[in-house]
């Protein structure tokens, strides 16, 4: 307990610093109109990295009775995610592509595994080149279960970080990351009851795989 507060205090206070400081640069006399929309900007972007801290504990903090399972459409949950992720102006250019075999509607929480594969193709998305990246989600609905293969043609996850990954503040080679995100997919597929790894057989790049049981809709 002690050192996650340790780990979210280190989080927190970084971009806090920095909007003091911001804040300080805008009330000076004589700034330039470009000076100030500069320090306004980095007031803004840590503004934003709190907030997304904030969410991520809050994802992680939710039990597993929070789990809204319902009808869902597989397909339609990772092309949301998808599009979620492409949003981002630096990700423009990089091709996802996703496929999908067998059956594609059963029960799960929709909003919920869409966090889960948003993570995974997020830190796809932030590993690959940014001018020729390849990301590919292969889906294959079975008849008990369903499976989620997100793949990049990235550099791969050292030896050393690989045992840790989906512990919570496990972050290595960014300069922003909170090490959350693989821990909040982790927790999502395991309140499904599924599983999820990472192929440590690959060797190109990374592949992480999802199995979650897949009820049929009666
Ligand atoms: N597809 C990938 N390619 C290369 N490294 C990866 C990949 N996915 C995860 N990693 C490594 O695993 C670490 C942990 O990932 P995780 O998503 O939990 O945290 P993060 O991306 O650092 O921070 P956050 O997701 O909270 O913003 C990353 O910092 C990165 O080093
Ligand atoms: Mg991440």
């Amino acid at each position: 307990m002690s050192r996650m507060i340790a780990f979210i205090s280190h989080d927190l206070r970084q971009p806090l610093t920095a909007i003091l400081a911001n804040a300080e640069l805008l009330t000076r006399p004589n700034i330039s109109e470009m000076e100030r929309m500069d320090f306004y900007q980095e007031i803004r972007w840590d503004v934003d990295r709190i907030n997304e801290l904030v969410s991520s504990l809050l994802e992680c903090s939710k039990g597993r009775d929070s789990l809204r399972l319902a009808v869902g459409n597989i397909v339609k949950t990772v092309e949301h995610a998808i599009r979620m992720t492409c949003a981002r102006q630096e990700f423009h250019r990089i091709v996802i592509k996703h496929h999908h075999k067998g059956r594609a509607v059963g029960w799960f929480d929709c909003s919920r595994l869409e966090r889960a594969v948003v993570n995974l193709v997020l830190n796809a998305c932030e590993a690959v080149d940014p001018g020729s990246g390849q990301i590919v989600i292969a889906t294959t609905g079975r008849k008990d279960t369903v499976e989620i293969d997100v793949s990049d043609d990235g550099p791969g996850i050292p030896a050393m970080v690989q045992a840790s990954v989906f512990r919570p503040f496990v972050t290595y080679g960014k300069a922003q990351g909170n090490g959350l995100g693989l821990a909040i997919a982790k927790k999502i597929v395991e309140d499904h009851g599924g599983m999820i790894r990472l192929d440590e057989r690959c060797e190109t790049g990374t592949s992480f795989k999802i199995t979650i049981p897949f009820a049929s809709p009666r």
